[in-house]
């Protein structure tokens, strides 16, 4: 061996023979003093070997710190399998290198190597044949370069690690992230609950306060007008007591305008809770405007202008008429109470889009029309925006507004099928809509004409008067039996039904709708089975809810609210009675 080829596989060799791994070599040549002499010659060129007796000593001995395997092809020979089995076992990563001394006799081939190679177990792939005999230096550098090849099995080793390492850092920073993340959507749901909590709270305290508004509100206003008419009726008595008959039409003005008075409050109320008894009509909401105008001029005076924008391209609407001008005169006055130093006022129509809540398919297509009280007043801010529906609610001094106004109107416009809108800023006035469904009637039915009711004397007709409130029973016996009819009364469905299907001339019920037990819409329905063209006036406080007034009534029944004059029965009964008396008698 030369000195010069030695140091030029030297050079090639330094890496792996400072390496800190690797540098061990298993040295198993089983004839003679092979292994020792390769084993100090490669203990000489700095190399760490190892002798192996045979396959197994190999097998046990190979782990990560072994470099290289030099074996002779006879130490193969008796059973090759605790090598391969060996071999097999390593890292997916690790393939240590064989050095294969062939034996001499392959050198008879003229591909010795490849005749050695194919003569090799089949597992082992990573082989380095050299022929025998060889020299020291053909020895040393065929381990070198297996010592080098295992030097990048190590490299590869340390990249697979980095990137597990880098692996499980990238998991550790999702997992922190992910945690992190949870945690928080914990705190924001943790946080929406107890505001959902806190708003729960606010809305039960503004509904409790509402409802003591509301009821403070009705006490305070009830107890005025029962003021008005008991003390009125107290004077009465005591005027008549002393025969003092002269003035005493001024207390019964002042009792029944109490008592007007605390109508108008109980019909705004039921206004608001959509349970008035409507009674809507197709109706010319431009006629009706116009019929408006002079009364509308006297609530504004004389510092407000009226400009009246109607389209002249309207459909009818269908709407209760008398409450439509009362939701019209409200949004009047307060449009007026909002221009103390005058302005003007604009009363318009038009037909406008849009599909009211809860109404069916025909309404939408027909649309609504818009009814629209604009004024030049002070205007509101959002926090008094979003508080004028409700009942109550009023920024007018004490004995100035009940605060029921827009509630009403707004309770009107939803029962009728349509919507109340509001549009206001401050200082820039105020605009409210009203939305009601247009109808398809082409024109308005004209009512009978009603007329002053003419002095009239019923000719002994036998009506049966259902009532439970023995107040309102008692005046309605009264003030038929002095219209000339004769009455029947019973205090509740059950009781009147014996009467119905009795043989007693029957000329016309009156029925409350709201009586205990059976109500007075079924006590209809069994007077009918009994009397098929008895005339039917029912009497109610509000309307029923979900109950339309045209699917309520049945043939040859009519409706009345209360309170209710004393004319407006009267009229309603000889009415009826005319209409009735074409027909037999049950
Ligand atoms: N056109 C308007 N311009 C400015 N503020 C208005 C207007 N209409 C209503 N408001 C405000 O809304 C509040 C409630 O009105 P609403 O008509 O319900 O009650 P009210 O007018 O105070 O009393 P009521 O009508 O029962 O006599 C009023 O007190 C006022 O503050
Ligand atoms: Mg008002």
């Amino acid at each position: 061996m030369s000195a010069p080829t030695v140091l030029s596989w030297k050079t090639a060799a330094v890496a792996h023979r400072t390496a800190k791994l690797g540098r061990k070599v298993l040295v198993c040549a089983p004839f003679g003093r092979d292994a020792e002499s390769v084993a100090a010659l490669l203990a000489k060129e700095g190399y760490e070997a190892a002798v192996c007796r045979d396959l197994t000593d190999v097998a046990s001995r190979l782990d990560d710190a072994v470099g290289a395997l030099l074996l002779t092809e006879e130490a193969l020979a008796p059973d090759p399998a605790p090598l391969t089995a060996a071999l097999d076992a390593q890292e997916p990563w690790s393939d240590v290198p064989i050095v294969l001394l062939a034996t001499p006799r392959a050198t008879a081939a003229s591909w010795p190597t490849e005749a050695v190679r194919l003569r090799l177990p089949e597992r082992l792939t990573n082989v380095i044949v050299l022929e025998r005999p060889l020299g020291a230096v053909s020895l040393v550098s065929g381990v070198a370069s297996a010592l080098k090849a295992r030097q990048k099995q190590f490299e590869i080793r340390e990249l697979i690690e980095e990137q597990r390492r880098a692996a499980q850092a990238l998991d550790a920073q999702v997992k922190e992230r992910t945690a992190d993340l949870e945690q928080a959507l914990h705190r924001l749901r943790t946080e929406m609950a107890e505001r959902a909590r806190a708003e729960d709270h606010l809305r039960q305290a503004q509904k409790m306060e509402a409802v003591g508004q509301l009821t403070g509100g009705i006490a305070h206003d009830f107890n005025n007008m029962l003021t008005g008419v008991m003390g009125s009726l107290d004077i009465i008595r005591r005027r008549i007591a002393s025969g003092r008959l002269d003035d005493i039409d001024r207390f019964m003005e002042a009792a029944t305008a109490s008592a007007q008075r605390a109508a108008n409050l109980t019909q705004r109320l039921l206004a608001f809770s959509r349970r008035q008894a409507l009674d809507p009509k197709p109706l010319d909401v431009n006629v009706l405007i116009r019929s408006l105008g002079d009364l509308i001029k006297r609530s504004i005076g004389e510092n407000v202008a009226l400009a009246l924008d109607l389209s002249d391209r309207l459909p009818l609407i269908v709407a209760d008429a008398n409450q439509l001008e009362n939701a019209i005169i409200n949004l009047v006055i307060n449009a007026r109470d909002a221009m103390p130093d005058g302005g003007e006022l604009t009363v318009s129509t038009r037909a406008a889009d849009g599909d009211p809540a809860g109404r069916g398919a025909g309404a939408a297509a027909r649309g609504l029309v818009a009814i629209t009280i604009t004024d030049t007043g002070v205007g509101m801010d959002e926090t008094t925006l979003a508080q004028v529906f409700e009942p109550f609610f009023t920024t007018k001094p004490i004995g100035q507004g009940t605060g029921l106004g827009l509630s009403m109107v707004y309770g009107f416009a939803t029962q009728s099928g349509g919507k109340a809108e509001i549009r206001s800023a401050p200082g820039r006035g105020t605009s409210v809509a009203i939305h009601l469904p247009a109808s398809d009637a082409e024109k308005v039915e004209t009512a009978p004409a009603n007329g002053e009711t003419p002095s009239f004397h019923g000719a002994g007709e036998s009506v049966l008067v259902v009532e439970d409130e023995p107040a309102v029973r008692q005046l309605l016996r009264e003030v038929l039996e002095e219209l000339g009819y004769e009455t029947v009364e019973a205090s509740d469905g059950q009781s009147a039904l014996p009467i119905l299907s009795s043989n007693r001339k029957l000329n016309l019920m009156i029925s409350d709708v709201g009586l205990p037990g059976i109500n007075g819409r079924q006590l209809a329905e069994e007077a009918r089975r009994h009397r098929p063209d008895l005339p039917i006036l029912l009497v109610t406080g509000y309307a029923e809810p979900a109950a339309g007034r045209t699917g309520f009534l049945g043939a040859s029944m009519s409706l009345i609210t209360k309170p209710f004059t004393l004319e407006i029965v009267a009229a309603k009964v000889r009415e009826m009675l005319a209409h009735g008396k074409d027909r037999p008698l049950a």
